[in-house]
Formats: structure tokens, sequence, C-alpha cells
């Protein structure tokens, strides 16, 4: 199963959209892009728009979105689009998953992090107030259109985010590393990022093998994301650097803070100092739901070298004593 992907100049999308202006054009889109896009699409009647993906990425408005299609005339042949952040993708594939059993689905990432990660490898999902991504589907896109246009209106908390996520392909990809040192435009940098992924998951599409390497950081990332509540890549980036920290991986931390620099990624930001509102015991128990434990052990993915990881499966009783151990976690 393998997904186009193609990057495009603002024209060419626009060109390649205005193909469908006479059509039925069915997509989800978040608002927040309306200026980005032609304005044929603003009127456009079978657009489900989101105002807040995140907090609509749930079974109500996905059942809310099957339920418009079906009622605007959705077919077995018919394509979605999906035109947004991480959440309207995850949004938008799920809907196309379900849809007749599945339609088509083409996702256009408007975001630095839906672009390198989130529209790439057909992992689609909805949250559920039990937690996030509970409820989805293994769906492809048929096509991924990344536009680095988009990014031109990314808020600085966004961005953070995009670049914590491009840290981690920075120690998985050689490619990526050098890219990020010799600080090519940011779109360049995206464009390797997902390759990289796509390529991984064409070969390990339902996570039995490499796949796993991708989850590097987001072991301790997820906890952080959870426990901060700051945005996903941003959570990563920390979770690299205490994964680095705690495991007492010198080298791996002082590459961290080359390459953090290079992305002009704020290195105080991803230190725990720098947050009055860190719960530890919510930090410590959502490891214990971590998705790659199997028992009572977890399975982290270690950096020997760029390009060069393994995974260690670890007891989590020992990992959880390794963190409570670090100077910088008791001081917190
Ligand atoms: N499926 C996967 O493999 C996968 C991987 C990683 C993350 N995710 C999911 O992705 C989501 C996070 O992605 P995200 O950070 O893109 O979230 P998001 O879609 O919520 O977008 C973040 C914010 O940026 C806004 N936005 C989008 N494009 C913009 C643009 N061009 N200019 C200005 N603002 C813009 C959005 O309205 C939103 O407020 C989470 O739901 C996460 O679970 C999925
Ligand atoms: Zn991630």
């Amino acid at each position: 199963m393998k997904s186009t992907l193609s990057y495009l100049k603002k024209l060419e999308l626009f060109k390649e959209l205005d193909d469908h202006k006479d059509g039925q054009f069915f997509a989800v889109a978040d608002q927040r892009v309306k200026n980005h896009l032609p304005q044929w699409i603003s009127f456009s009647p079978n657009i489900f728009w989101l105002k807040q993906p995140e907090e609509e990425k749930n079974l109500e408005v996905f059942g809310n979105a099957v339920e418009f299609f079906i009622k605007q005339g959705i077919c077995r042949s018919s394509t979605i689009y999906a035109i947004g952040g991480g959440a309207t993708t995850d949004l938008a594939g799920f809907v196309a998953a379900t849809i007749q059993r599945g339609v088509n689905w083409v996702a256009i990432p408007t975001t630095l992090l839906g672009m390198i990660d989130a529209s790439i490898g057909g992992k689609v999902a909805v949250n559920m107030p039990q937690g996030k991504n509970l409820v989805g589907a293994f769906h492809m896109p048929e096509r991924v259109l990344i536009c680095g246009d988009f990014l031109a209106t990314l808020s600085e908390k966004e961005w953070m985010s995009g670049k914590g996520e491009v840290l981690k392909y920075g120690f998985l990809s050689r490619e990526v590393h050098d890219l990020i040192l010799r600080k090519v435009p940011i779109e360049e940098i995206a464009l390797a990022c997902a390759k990289y992924k796509a390529e991984v998951v064409e070969r390990d599409f339902r996570e039995k093998g490499e796949r796993i390497f991708l989850n590097l950081g987001h072991t301790l990332g997820h906890a952080f994301e959870f426990a901060l509540k700051i945005p996903h890549g941003h959570a990563v980036a920390m979770g690299l650097r205490y994964l680095f920290k705690v495991t007492g991986n010198e080298e791996a931390l002082e590459e961290l803070e080359k390459l953090a620099k290079a992305l002009n990624l704020p290195l105080e930001k991803l230190d725990l100092s720098s947050f009055l509102n860190f719960d530890h015991k919510s930090f410590l128990d959502y490891l214990e739901q971590d998705k790659k434990k199997s028992g009572t052990s977890i399975r982290l993915v270690i950096v020997k070298g760029i390009g060069n990881c393994y995974v260690e499966e670890v007891p989590l009783k020992d990992f959880k004593a390794k963190i409570c151990a670090h100077a910088e976690f008791k001081s917190s």
C-alpha cells in the first residue's frame, strides 16, 4: 500500500484543485486555511468545515461529517480531500475509511507536523474522552500533496511543534540530519522527513518491524504532552532530550543541541524547569498506559548513532526508577 507524495507550489496546488471546480468536490477542511485556498472553495457546497480541529476530532463530529457527506450524495467512487493540520487529516481520513467501507482520500497537510508526520502513513483516528486516537483505522491516502506556502501563517506554537518532530527525523535519517545542519529551507527538510516516513511505512505498514523507530522520543513525549498539555511535537522534542538525559546518552544529547540550534528551536523551552505546572504523578501514570508496553516492560527506541537505532525492552519499573532518580525530575 503506497501513497503518492508530491511537492507543489501554491499555483500548482490551485491548478490541481481547480480541476474539481465544476465537479463534486468533497472535503473536510480547517477554516483557518480558507484564505490559502482558491476562492470557489469557500462557496463549494460539499465541504465539511472545522473550526477547532483538535476539539472536533471526536466521534460526534465524525458522525456529523459522515451524515453530511451521505446527504450530499457521496458514492463509492468519490474522493474526500483533507485540508488542514493533523487533527483535520486524522478525522477526514477516518471518515474516508468508513464511508461505504472506504473511499479514496487525498491529504493536503497545512501544518509542518501534518506534512512530516500526521498525513503520512495511513493511521487515521478520533479521540475518545478516555484518551487520544482510541478509535481509528489504517487507511492510506491515495495522494499527499505538500505545499510549503501554507506554513507562512503558522503560529509560534505550531512551528515549535513541527520542528520538535523534525528533530526526531534528524536522528533517524542521515539525509535529514545533514539538511538540518546545512540550514536549507524548512520546506526541503519537511519533504525529506515526509519521504523518509513514507518509505518506512511502505516497508512496514502494520508496525511489525522498523516502523517502531518512528516512535523515537514518543514514550516520554506522549507523557509530557499529557502532563504539560503542550503540542505533540514540542513534547516529542522534550521526550527525546529527557530520554537521552535519563539513559546517559551524552553523544545524542550533544547532537540534539546542535540540531535544535540549527532549527532555531529554543532549548530552554525543552526544559522541565520552564514549566510551573509539571505534575509528576500524571506523567508517571501515563507511562503505564503506553501502547508500546508489553506486559510489565516498555519498548524504548535507543539511538546508537545517526540513522542507527535499536529497540530495547526494559522493565517499566526500572525505567520509572531511573526517571525519578534524575536530578531534573527530582527538583521540578
Ligand atoms: N495519524 C498520524 O500518524 C499522526 C501523527 C502525528 C500526529 N497526529 C495527530 O495530529 C494532530 C496534531 O497535528 P497538528 O499540530 O497539525 O494539529 P491541528 O490540526 O490541530 O493544527 C494545529 C493548529 O494550527 C491551525 N492551522 C492549521 N494549518 C494552519 C496554517 N497553515 N496556518 C495557521 N494555522 C494553521 C489549526 O487550526 C490548529 O489551530 C493530533 O491530533 C495528533 O494526534 C497524527
Ligand atoms: Zn510524533
